[in-house]
């Protein structure tokens, strides 16, 4: 099969161009710039299994983030990212404009902390902290207003992704 493939004049001239260093070393790189322009839309496909987590915006890397930093995330900026802050995590809510953002229900929670608004089932400023503000204290919870934030706590992590912490 070998021979006969080799016997073909074209196939013949072809392997025989190839044998020759120029010939090889330009194939080589050829091959190579195909390879890297490849594997750069596969890294910006956020559905490639080779999708590199480092080109995330930085909101969806974990990390901490005081009340100031928090309020960046509030879905106006250019990422519209929206997160939200509870009982110390920081849940990504972007998917959910409807509910969180400017026009939403839920969008004063947009960028802030809804932890003590979330326990006292309310949506007024009075229960969301501000920067600068002292960290609420749970223990001033009643059990029901403790219950309902545990559900609510429980409803955010099933729904949400978590990505990072409040601190205050
Ligand atoms: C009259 C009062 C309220 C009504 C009728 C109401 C209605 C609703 C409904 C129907 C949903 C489910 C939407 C869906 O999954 O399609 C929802 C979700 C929600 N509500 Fe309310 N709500 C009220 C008050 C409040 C208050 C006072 C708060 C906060 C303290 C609140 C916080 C939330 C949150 C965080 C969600 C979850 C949204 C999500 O899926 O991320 N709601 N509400």
């Amino acid at each position: 099969m070998y021979q006969q493939l080799l016997s073909n004049p074209k196939i013949n001239s072809l392997v025989g161009d190839l044998s020759k260093p120029l010939n090889f070393s330009l194939l080589a790189v050829a091959v190579t710039i195909i390879a890297l322009i490849y594997s750069k839309s596969s890294f910006s496909d956020p559905n490639s299994p080779m999708f590199d987590e480092a080109a995330h915006p930085d909101s969806l890397v974990v990390s901490t983030y005081n009340l100031s930093q928090l309020s960046e995330f509030d879905g106006s900026g250019p990422t519209k990212i929206i997160l939200i802050g509870i009982c110390g995590k920081v849940y990504d809510v972007t998917s959910k404009p409807q509910f969180y953002g400017p026009q939403g229900p839920y969008g004063v929670f947009a960028g802030r902390d809804a932890t003590m608004a979330l326990a006292k089932n309310s949506l007024t400023s009075e229960f969301i902290p501000k920067s600068g503000d002292k960290i609420y204290d749970l223990s001033q919870l009643s059990d029901k207003e403790k219950e309902a934030l545990d559900g609510w706590v429980s409803f955010f992590d099933n729904k949400y992704e978590v990505v990072g912490s409040v601190v205050f």
